[in-house]
């Protein structure tokens, strides 16, 4: 008997939230490394505008285009199509109408069967999460440190940790929930703040940096397995040294090849035949080719 796994809906992680049970979550951009996660029981994959840097080398996030997205989501899609997968709206997605917003989040879900947006920011984009919203698709708001506007942060820079900050922050998230989103993810704040967020708000909060005081934890794949060493944020756990590996994987096969020791007769094909056969087309062969 094949039992089919139920892919998880909006109402599973409220009921985690309100058993208490944790969600976790990582990022994923491929195929591959998104049905690892499938099958390590993650209960949810972002893909991530963190592409921008693990994926495709850039120094920041902002330039992630719509169309890099819609393709990592198909891809994420195709390797785990029993998680709850989260499209990340890039820098510039929903940055101009509101139509253009909401435009933009009907084709993460039309054309890459997401079950989620997230979008970054709070008072400034709480116009684009209400329309998002209205139009039945599902919000994570992202506040606290916003990677796509680290330029105007002065940086990748914690947030609230001062008690005007902290308001801000606090105010965002309160924002974010009141034009309709159904989570908020908070990044780069300290656990009091965040803790004071999960105690007011109605909704699941998450948290990347943000202390143990979370309805659940989301970390960026290339700091959880090792894959991206430019910028290891403080709050990051390496869990395994992908670099390392593949690193290690790489030179082993280029020891092999440069010394004669791979291919070895069990990678190669066999004649199917008689070899004389074979001797004398080559010997036919040679003469007639002549170069
Ligand atoms: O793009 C990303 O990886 C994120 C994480 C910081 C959660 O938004």
């Amino acid at each position: 008997e094949v039992i089919m796994a139920k892919k998880k809906t909006i109402l599973d992680l409220y009921k985690m939230k309100e058993k208490g049970e944790k969600a976790v979550w990582v990022t994923a951009y491929d195929s591959c490394f998104a049905s690892y996660a499938e099958k390590a029981g993650m209960d949810m994959i972002l893909v991530g505008d963190s592409m921008g840097m693990i994926v495709y080398g850039y120094q920041g996030t902002t330039p992630v285009t719509m169309d890099m997205c819609i393709n990592h989501c198909q891809a994420v899609r195709r390797g785990a199509p029993n998680t709850y997968v989260i499209g990340d709206m890039p820098f510039g997605s929903y940055h101009e109408s509101v139509e253009d917003s909401v435009h933009n989040a009907v084709r993460f879900i039309k054309e890459a069967d997401v079950d989620a947006i997230k979008l970054e920011g709070g008072i400034a984009v709480e116009d684009k999460i209400k329309a998002i919203a209205q139009a039945g698709i599902v919000v994570f708001g992202h506040v606290g440190l916003t990677p796509q506007s680290s330029a105007a942060m002065g940086g990748f820079k914690a947030q609230g940790r001062t008690t005007e900050s902290a308001r801000a922050v606090i105010n965002d998230a309160l924002a974010v929930y009141k034009a309709g989103a159904k989570f908020v993810l908070l990044e780069g704040v300290p656990e009091e703040v965040c803790a004071f967020v999960h105690k007011i708000l109605p909704i699941p909060v998450y948290g990347i940096g943000a202390g143990a005081d979370t309805d659940g934890q989301v970390l960026v794949i290339g700091d959880a397995l090792g894959m991206y060493e430019e910028f290891i944020p403080k709050f990051a756990k390496k869990y395994a040294d992908i670099a390392g590996a593949a690193t290690q994987g790489f030179a082993q096969y280029v020891k092999e090849v440069k010394e004669g020791t791979f291919p070895a007769p069990e990678h190669k094909y066999k004649i199917s035949g008689d070899v004389s056969e074979f001797d004398r087309l080559f010997k036919e062969m040679e003469e007639e080719i002549r170069l």
